[in-house]
């Protein structure tokens, strides 16, 4: 394989990410201090929600939306299968069942009929994922939550600024988890933050993430098993840095991947993302190969190229850690054609134009030579 010239992701640090994590080295408060106070304020205003409560990593923060959900041992969740494998895990840390329901090919997301299908009297939430940046199809799966009185986690990693009819994801009135990996469109390294309207919920979370510690603010006082998923304070001067510029990282992703639309029209072999009446966020730009066409194949040539790309996403349900609980192919079946031919290309936020050039010549010219067998 080349040396990577084009890489799939990179986050966008500025002078004001120095400053601001300056400012907190400085005061020589690393951790539950001012500065993460700032951020989580500041993420709910711009989200519109009454409370953001930041957290070490998307991972933990959908794990404590779980519990204060009240999953636990014997109860059933339904999730996507098409998804990174932390939203299942975060279900089963509580104890609880997963169940997965197969995907819309085109949305990507859980099919609200599958889901449907997948309740039982044992069923406790849903968890959908608004996988891309894109919102499930949060009208019908509210309307399952409603009858069967689950509760709903929304897993949106993936989507910060997306919107469902108009609506931002995250106010919903369900908890809503944001991821800031370094691949995400807003990093704070690690971190995550998670949104709700309800106090007594994010006096919850902030005590579960905090060693359980009491609402008394008696530090050595632990009412409730809780955790250390706090987010230090050098990470949220990064994600305030970040949130101040958001609307500007959104925009910039939006007209890169738009770019690559324009730019990969009319090449043979591939399907683009899909567009549909709901606004996405652009976490990653991806393309489907068309049967026939060996994925993995166009992967390793564009590797030779020296241009990086994922096989994204694998679908859970297969990992070895699932299918040791039994699942395994052919149960999802859409699913598992999604992760057999989609592939996430280069995709940033300051992504340049050339670079978007050269990665559509490459891929039209692996394409034109890919009459290889699927493998
Ligand atoms: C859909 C989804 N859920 C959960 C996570 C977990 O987030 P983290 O890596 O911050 O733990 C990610 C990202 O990595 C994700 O893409």
């Amino acid at each position: 394989m080349a040396d990577v010239t084009i890489p799939l992701a990179r986050p966008w640090i500025t002078e004001r990410e120095h400053e601001l994590v300056r400012e907190v080295l400085d005061s020589g408060i690393l951790s539950l201090g001012p500065m993460l106070r700032r951020f989580e304020e500041a993420f709910a205003e711009w989200n519109g929600t009454r409370h953001a409560v930041a957290c070490s990593s998307g991972t933990t923060g959908l794990h404590l939306a779980c519990i204060t959900s009240g999953f636990g041992p014997g109860d059933e969740v339904v999730t996507s299968p098409f998804s990174f494998v932390a939203s299942a895990n975060a279900i089963r840390y509580t104890g609880a069942t997963v169940v997965f329901a197969d995907v819309d090919p085109d949305t990507l997301n859980l099919d609200p009929a599958r889901v449907e299908e997948a309740v039982t009297e044992r069923t406790r939430g849903l968890l959908p994922v608004h996988i891309f940046g894109y919102p499930a199809d949060m009208d019908p799966l509210m309307d399952t939550a409603r009858r069967h009185e689950l509760a709903v986690v929304e897993d949106a990693c993936e989507a910060i600024g997306a919107s469902y009819r108009g609506r931002r994801i995250g106010t919903f009135g369900n908890p809503a988890m944001y991821g800031f990996y370094p691949n995400k469109q807003m990093a704070t390294g690690e971190g995550g933050i998670l949104v709700t309207d309800d106090d007594d919920l994010a006096a919850q979370w902030h005590s579960l993430l905090n060693q359980g510690r009491s609402d008394s603010g008696e530090w050595l006082e632990h009412a409730r098993l809780g955790y250390n998923y706090r987010m230090s304070d050098v990470a949220a001067a990064i994600g305030l840095a970040q949130l101040e510029r958001i609307d500007e990282i959104l925009e910039r992703r939006a007209a890169a991947a738009a770019r690559y639309d324009r730019l990969l029209a009319g090449i043979d072999g591939i399907r683009l993302p899909y567009r549909g009446e709901h606004e996405r966020s652009w976490f990653v730009y991806w393309v489907q190969v068309e049967d026939g066409i060996d994925r993995n194949a166009v992967m390793a040539a564009l590797g030779e190229r020296g241009i990086q790309s994922k096989p994204y996403l694998p679908s859970i349900h297969l990992q070895p850690a699932y299918r040791e609980l039994g699942f395994g192919e052919g149960m999802f079946p859409n699913a598992e054609r999604l992760s057999r031919q989609c592939l996430a290309i280069p995709f940033h936020t300051m992504i340049e134009e050339a670079d978007q050039q050269r990665v559509a010549e490459s891929l039209a010219e692996v394409l034109a030579a890919a009459a290889v067998p699927a493998g």
